[in-house]
């Protein structure tokens, strides 16, 4: 990092996230509505440059994978807006961002978690730069990430990362994400490949579709039901029970998925391979006793979550009967990881 106070840049890689129980829903401004918890990825990452520049005027000019791109400068330029509110000198610079996903953009693979916190994680090292005072950074950074997107809070930590208060989750908050660091150690290298069934844009963003749940009949019901399943996950997590864990991920991705499909007005995100898959994970599961098991993201592609002991049976399920239902046979390897890392400039 090189930096003075008129100038300077700072530079960080950040992945994205998978959720178990998932966010969906926020009341007021990015507070979510209930707890989720997620796995921290590691090979699908965001790495961001930030240079910033003493300006009578806050303003930003973006360059993804080396090209100037307007498409993303209004949310980034509206993420310095609401985050100078906090910190007012962020107010006195213009900014220059140099970003890139190590995942395909049309991949369908949401870059907002890995690209929102490396975005907050930049803005936390310019603070300490100018002689900021940060009680704890990466508390910050999540709070920060947070005001970006909400899911991105819980990527600048590595493992697995809670967010939202909840009763049975020590220092949780509904303004930043916590480390959850008492999981058995069954859950230590779980695998996430990601088959990827649709590329592209997806029809109905996430902010949308937080908004079309606030009408939802169902939606108080939904936050209860969420809190219960935080609930059942703590004891999964500490207990190491697969069974179990199957179970309560497989409703959480599904549920998500009927809310969508009985919003209104009423969307699918899922696509014909996206069941495809989901069947004939849980016929292999049945056939052969393995923990290998699905969630959904808010899109139609497939996360493969499994534990260290699966993965030899979850290489023979992939090629043998999933890689068919992907685009051009394409999936992406992942596992979880240890959270960001700050970068030279
Ligand atoms: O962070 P957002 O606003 O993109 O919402 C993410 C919502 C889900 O990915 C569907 C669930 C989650 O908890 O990550």
């Amino acid at each position: 990092m090189t930096t003075s106070t008129n100038s300077g840049r700072s530079k960080w890689k950040s992945p994205s996230n998978i959720a178990l129980v998932k966010y969906w829903g926020k009341k007021g401004f990015q507070i979510p509505s209930n707890a989720s918890l997620s796995f921290t990825l590691s090979n699908c990452h965001t790495i961001t440059e930030l240079e910033w520049e003493a300006s009578t005027e806050l303003s930003v000019e973006v360059f993804f994978e080396g090209r100037k791109n307007e498409a993303f400068a209004p949310k980034v330029l509206s993420f310095f807006e609401h985050v100078s509110n906090e910190h007012p000198v962020l107010k006195n610079y213009r900014y220059k961002l140099h970003t890139e996903n190590t995942f395909p953009h049309s991949s369908g693979i949401a870059s907002s978690a890995s690209g929102m916190s490396a975005l907050a994680l930049c803005v936390c090292s310019m603070l300490v730069e100018l002689g900021g005072t940060i009680p704890d950074f990466f508390q910050e950074a999540s709070h920060l990430a947070r005001i970006g997107s909400g899911s991105a809070s819980r990527s600048v930590y590595g493992g697995l990362v809670e967010w939202g208060i909840h009763d049975d989750y020590d220092g949780s908050s509904d303004h930043y994400a916590v480390p959850y660091k008492k999981a058995h150690n069954v859950f230590n290298n779980f695998q996430d490949t990601i088959l990827i069934v649709h590329e592209g844009q997806k029809s109905v963003s996430s902010s949308i579709g937080h908004g079309l749940l606030n009408d939802h009949p169902l939606a108080e019901r939904r936050f209860d039901i969420a809190q219960q399943n935080m609930e059942k996950l703590k004891e999964i997590l500490d207990s190491g029970d697969l069974d179990k864990f199957v179970e309560l991920v497989e409703f959480e991705a599904l549920m998500l998925h009927s809310l969508m499909m009985t919003s209104s007005p009423s969307y699918i995100l899922m696509e014909p391979n996206t069941l495809a898959i989901i069947q004939k994970i849980r016929d292999f599961r049945k056939q052969n006793g393995t923990h290998i098991t699905f969630t959904l993201d808010a899109g139609a592609n497939v996360h493969l979550l499994y534990p260290e002991k699966d993965i030899d049976m979850a290489k023979q399920l992939l090629d043998n009967e999933l890689v068919g239902h992907c685009v051009n046979g394409k999936y992406i390897c992942d596992n979880v990881g240890n959270g960001p890392t700050q970068l030279e400039c």
